[in-house]
């Protein structure tokens, strides 16, 4: 694969790209039932539509809200009723793992004395957590939240957003780096180099932006920087 020319900065998408969001329910699965799984993916669709659905209303709440909503819903929607699991659940969503390649894939990058950062739907407080519980703090120049500007990616102000906190003024400069593919294409659409890592074996989505690059896991990525 061709390397990416012209990057000065390194940029992560957090939640299903650093972090595992299905080990909460994983960790839990003797609680919750056989189910578990069915339960962890409806929990990651509705979190991510109500993101999109509150962007598109312009009736804002943050990321930790939003995953409370989508858990209730789940939850609810399996008949899982146990008292105190919701808090469990997300008490440990709060401590996600890392991905096991990730660490020396941010050393790697880092080696190459880019900026890097973090651009997520997380609340401050939620990804302040997830990285300093991941012992991944060393790694990243900024971790930036669209708590800052008040809507959810994919919209253009977020990504933005990365730009001037990163003081660069051309798009291209940026590696956006998710497993996302609404948001690996969003960000190619603003103009980043996006590389999509392809964690959960998915096509692109049928929207505007194309990736530059498919990579399997970040073990890859310094190799096309
Ligand atoms: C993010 O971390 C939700 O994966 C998405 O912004």
């Amino acid at each position: 694969m061709a390397r990416l020319q012209g990057i000065r900065a390194v940029v992560f998408d957090a939640y299903g790209t650093l972090f595992d969001v299905h080990g909460p329910m994983r960790k839990l699965a003797a609680e919750i039932g056989p189910r578990a799984e069915e339960i962890s993916r409806l929990w990651r669709q509705k979190q991510l539509e109500y993101t999109w659905l509150r962007s598109l209303m312009g009736v804002h709440a943050d990321f930790w809200h939003v995953t409370g909503d989508a858990l209730d819903y789940a939850l609810a929607q399996h008949e899982v009723e146990e008292p105190g699991l919701k808090d469990e659940i997300m008490a440990l969503y709060l401590k996600l793992e890392a991905y096991p390649e990730v660490a020396a894939a941010l050393e790697a990058v880092k080696a190459n004395g880019r900026l890097t950062a973090i651009l997520s739907n997380g609340s401050p407080s939620m990804l302040e957590s997830a990285v300093r519980h991941a012992g991944l703090e060393r790694f990243f120049n900024f971790v930036l939240s669209v708590e800052d500007v008040g809507i959810y990616k994919p919209s253009r102000r977020v990504y933005r957003h990365a730009l001037q906190k990163l003081q660069i003024h051309d798009a291209p400069a940026v590696c956006f780096v998710s497993a996302n593919t609404w948001d690996a294409q969003g960000a190619a659409q603003f103009g980043f180099q996006s590389v999509r890592v392809d964690r959960f074996v998915l096509r692109d989505d049928r929207i505007p932006g194309k990736p530059a690059a498919l990579i399997k896991d970040l073990s890859e990525l310094a190799g096309l920087l």
